[in-house]
């Protein structure tokens, strides 16, 4: 067993490391502040080859591993939640989307926009009636001449504001008497097209304030029938397929978030000092530390794991959904901790720890909730009764 990682993966992971340390941390606090991410943030990361990521040169991608995209993942996170949100969405649930069941046409259409960050992609699954319940979504494509027409709306959509490509999941109005999973398809739809109408979600979300979230409706939005991703009634697939990429994304973010609390933990505790002398010296101070650090390497061991099946073509969805699990619940708890290690300091702005605390807890419910990863895992590991 050889847990040495690559020379091209740790040279994907300082470019990443560079660019979130240089770009993006100095300016995560104000992003978070005034609400939004530059958008020459993306075009840096497109120039770095970090959003083409796994795709092969042919369509304009970077060729990286798996493992290399989780380290990418981990460092983008590591600086800020947002900005690797919104490079999880682009590049794993709709590049890696579109990669894994577009036609050789869909992907001579998209994919080298995607990857050089010419257009941006958003994944349109959740709505308001059907969160956890992927497969009870209502939005509805009617067959039209030549395509689709297509009716509903969907929230919570990360990067759909700015978005130019949309990939649409909506129940199919021909195969209505198929069972629920059954009955979805899925679409590929410019988002200037006459009918979709996006906003922002109303409200100050917790966290991830630098992301760009919408609301989406479909009014009679029509979409050409070469335009359906996977066949008819195979969208559920697509859907979690899809997922099976953007959790480990998620996951790997989670592991960033964690490091940077830990980082900064060390950092505050060593120079802290109180009752004469510095509070890493304390045991209760050094039990907190040693637990941080003892699940961060746990969470990156089942994140590797994870990233390092996909690399050898092996199915992947157990160890995805227990890197998901396991790393933003640890992060979470990792959060939460690092801002108790800061006392007063750590409750305000003036330190980052705040932030990590509030981002964190969108990580455990996007993407399946931790009660739907437990779900997956136990699914996987019962199996179908026979
Ligand atoms: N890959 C391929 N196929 C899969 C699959 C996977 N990972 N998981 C399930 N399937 C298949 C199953 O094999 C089954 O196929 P068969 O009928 O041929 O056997 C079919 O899909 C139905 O599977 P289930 O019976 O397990 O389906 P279910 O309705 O019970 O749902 C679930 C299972 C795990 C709860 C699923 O609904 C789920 O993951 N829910 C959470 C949805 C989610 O993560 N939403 C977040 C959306 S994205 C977001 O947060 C916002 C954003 O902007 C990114």
């Amino acid at each position: 067993m050889d847990f040495s990682l690559r020379p091209e993966d740790v040279r994907w992971r300082d470019v990443a490391r560079e660019f979130a340390q240089n770009e993006v941390a100095p300016i995560a606090r104000e992003m978070d502040e005034k609400g939004e991410m530059p958008m020459a943030l993306i075009a840096h990361m497109a120039k770095l080859g970090l959003l083409g990521s796994t795709l092969t040169k042919e369509y304009g991608g970077s060729g990286m591993s798996h493992l290399a995209q989780a380290l990418v993942y981990e460092e983008l996170g590591r600086a800020c939640s947002s900005v690797r949100g919104f490079v999880t969405v682009h590049s794993s649930l709709v590049i890696q989307c579109i990669n894994a069941w577009g036609s050789d046409a869909q992907k001579k259409k998209y994919l080298d926009k995607l990857a050089t960050g010419k257009e941006i992609g958003c994944y349109c699954l959740t709505e308001p009636e059907a969160g956890s319940d992927a497969a009870g979504i209502q939005t509805m494509a009617t067959h039209a001449k030549g395509g689709y027409l297509i009716n509903g709306e969907k929230i919570w959509i990360t990067n759909a504001n700015i978005a130019n490509i949309a990939l649409v999941f909506a129940r199919t109005a021909d195969l209505e008497d198929a069972k629920p999973h059954e009955r979805i398809s899925a679409f590929i739809m410019r988002t200037d097209s006459k009918g979709f109408d996006r906003e922002r979600m109303p409200g100050k979300e917790l966290g991830h304030r630098a992301s760009d979230h919408a609301h989406i409706h479909f009014h009679d939005c029509f979409v050409p029938e070469d335009q359906m991703l996977g066949a008819a009634g195979q969208g559920f697939k697509v859907a979690m397929s899809a997922l099976d990429h953007g959790r480990l994304g998620v996951a790997a973010g989670a592991l960033g978030v964690h490091q940077a609390c830990m980082d900064a933990s060390l950092d505050f505790t060593r120079k802290r000092r109180q009752f004469g002398k510095r509070i890493a010296d304390f045991e209760m101070i050094q039990s907190a530390l040693a637990e941080m650090k003892m699940t961060l390497e746990a969470s990156r061991h089942l994140v590797y794991h994870a990233a390092w099946k996909k690399d050898q073509g092996l199915d992947s969805t157990l160890e995805t959904s227990m890197a998901k699990l396991h790393a933003t619940e640890a992060a979470l708890k990792a959060a939460s901790d690092a801002v108790l290690l800061h006392g007063g300091r750590g409750y305000s702005n003036e330190y980052p720890v705040e932030r990590y605390y509030r981002d964190i807890k969108g990580l455990q419910i996007y993407e399946g909730t931790s009660h739907i990863q437990r779900i997956v895992i136990a699914r996987q590991i019962v199996g179908k009764e026979k």
